[in-house]
C-alpha cells in the first residue's frame, strides 16, 4: 500500500494540497478527477519529459474518465518567452475551451511558470495543476503560484501570483534527472534548513548526500519539510509583502551570478543560488551578524555535495564586481532604487535586510573574486 503525505496551503477559496510520495503518476487520474471542474484537460509538457511521463500520466487520466489533449513545447529557459505564451494561449484557444477546463504542467519550473501564467490569463482565469517533475520545481516552483515568462529586461517581469488547485510531487520521476539537477534542486532544498529549521539543516548534514544519491525515503522527507516551510510562509504572506522574501535567501548574489552568465548550462539556478547563499552568509559575517562558523558550517555542506559555493567553481567566467552590482541593482526585488537583502543570524535565522551599503555587498565580491 502506498503512503502520500498531504499538505495543505489554506489560502480561503484557493486552498490547495500538496500531495508527495513514490507511484503518484499511476493514481494521479483520480486524484486530479477529484480536483477539476469538468472532464477536459490539457496537459503542457516539454520535449524532455513527454517520452518519460506524458504516456503515464495521459493513461491514468484516462482510466479515471478524463478526457486529454496534449501540448508539448521545446524544452529550455527560452519557452518561458511571449512567442510561446502567444503559441500556447492560440493552442488552447483553437481547442475551444471553455472555464472548466483545466490545464496540467507536466515538467520543471519551466513548463509550471508558463503554464501557471497562461491558466491566469486564459479566460481571465482557468484551474491549473503542478506536476513537477525537477528536484527544484517539487520543493519551490510549484508551490505557491508564482507564475510568469521572462523578457528582454529580465527574468520572470511579466506573470501573476495565481495558485494551483492540486500539486502533485512524484519523487519517482526524480530518477531520471542528472546528478547535476538533483544537486541544483538541493540548495533549494537547504535553503529551507538554513532560512528557519536548524534542526532540518542538521538532518540535512546527516541524510544529503544519501538523499542526493537518490535515496527515497530520504527525498520523500526532504520534499515534504521543504514544501511545508514554504507553505507556511505562503500562507501568512501569499504575496511577498514581507515574509515571503524570506525564500529569496541567496537570490539577490544568485540572479546577478546568472545574469551575467546569461542563464545558461554554465551555471544553472540552483547552482548560482549556492553561491548565493554563500556570499549572504559571508555579508552576514562582514557586518557582525553571525558567526564565522556558521559561514564555515554552510560552505561545508554544499562543498560535501558537490555544489559551487565560490565564484572560482565557475570556471571561463571572469567576473567583474561592478557588473554583477549592476545586475542587483536592477533586479525586480529592489524597492526604491534599495537592494534587499536576506541575512543571518546564524543557521536557521535568516531576516531581511534593508539599507544594505553596498559598499559592503562590493567588499564580499571583492573577496570572493580574489580567491580565484
Ligand atoms: N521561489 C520563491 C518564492 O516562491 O517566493
Amino acid at each position: 500500500m502506498t503512503k502520500f503525505k498531504y499538505i495543505n496551503v489554506p489560502l480561503g477559496d484557493r486552498s490547495y494540497d500538496i500531495i508527495i510520495g513514490s507511484q503518484l503518476l499511476n493514481k494521479a487520474g483520480d486524484l486530479i478527477k477529484s480536483v477539476i471542474r469538468s472532464k477536459n484537460v490539457i496537459i503542457v509538457t516539454d520535449t524532455n519529459v513527454a517520452p518519460l511521463y506524458l504516456s503515464k500520466l495521459t493513461s491514468s487520466l484516462q482510466i479515471a474518465g478524463v478526457d486529454v489533449e496534449k501540448i508539448i513545447l521545446p524544452s529550455g529557459e527560452q519557452t518561458k518567452s511571449i512567442s510561446h505564451f502567444e503559441n500556447l494561449t492560440d493552442k488552447i484557444l483553437a481547442m475551444k475551451v471553455d472555464r472548466t477546463v483545466a490545464l496540467i504542467a507536466l515538467g520543471g519550473g519551466v513548463i509550471g511558470d508558463l503554464t501557471g501564467f497562461a491558466a491566469a490569463s486564459i479566460l481571465r482565469g482557468i484551474d491549473f495543476i503542478q506536476v513537477p517533475t525537477t528536484l527544484l520545481s517539487q520543493v519551490d516552483s510549484s508551490v505557491g503560484g508564482k507564475t510568469g515568462i521572462n523578457t528582454r529586461y529580465g527574468k520572470n517581469l511579466i506573470g501573476a501570483f495565481y495558485q494551483p488547485r492540486l500539486v502533485l510531487a512524484d519523487v519517482d520521476v526524480l530518477d531520471s534527472l542528472p546528478k547535476r539537477e538533483i544537486l541544483a534542486g538541493y540548495a533549494e532544498v537547504a535553503k529551507y534548513g538554513l532560512i528557519s529549521d536548524k534542526n532540518f539543516f542538521s538532518w540535512l548534514e546527516k541524510f544529503g548526500q544519501k538523499l542526493c544519491a537518490g535515496n527515497k525515503e530520504y527525498l520523500r522527507a526532504a520534499v515534504f519539510m521543504s514544501c511545508k516551510t514554504k507553505a507556511e510562509i505562503i500562507t501568512k504572506d501569499e504575496t511577498e509583502q514581507n515574509l515571503r522574501a524570506l525564500l529569496n535567501l541567496g537570490h539577490t548574489f544568485g540572479h546577478a551570478l546568472e545574469t551575467e552568465t546569461g542563464y545558461s548550462g554554465k551555471l544553472l539556478h540552483g547552482e548560482s543560488i549556492s553561491i548565493g547563499i554563500c556570499l549572504a552568509f559571508d555579508l552576514s559575517f562582514l557586518l557582525g551578524l553571525c558567526s564565522k562558523s556558521d559561514v564555515e558550517r554552510t560552505r561545508k555542506h554544499f562543498v560535501l555535495i558537490g555544489l559551487p559555493t565560490n565564484l572560482s567553481d565557475i570556471v571561463n567566467i571572469k567576473w567583474n564586481t561592478i557588473k554583477l552590482l549592476n545586475h542587483m541593482q536592477s533586479d525586480k526585488k529592489t524597492e526604491n532604487g534599495k537592494v534587499n537583502f536576506i541575512l543571518a543570524k546564524g543557521i536557521g535565522e535568516s531576516f531581511i535586510a534593508r539599507n544594505i551599503n553596498m559598499k559592503d555587498v562590493h567588499i564580499v565580491i571583492e573577496q570572493a573574486i580574489q580567491q580565484l
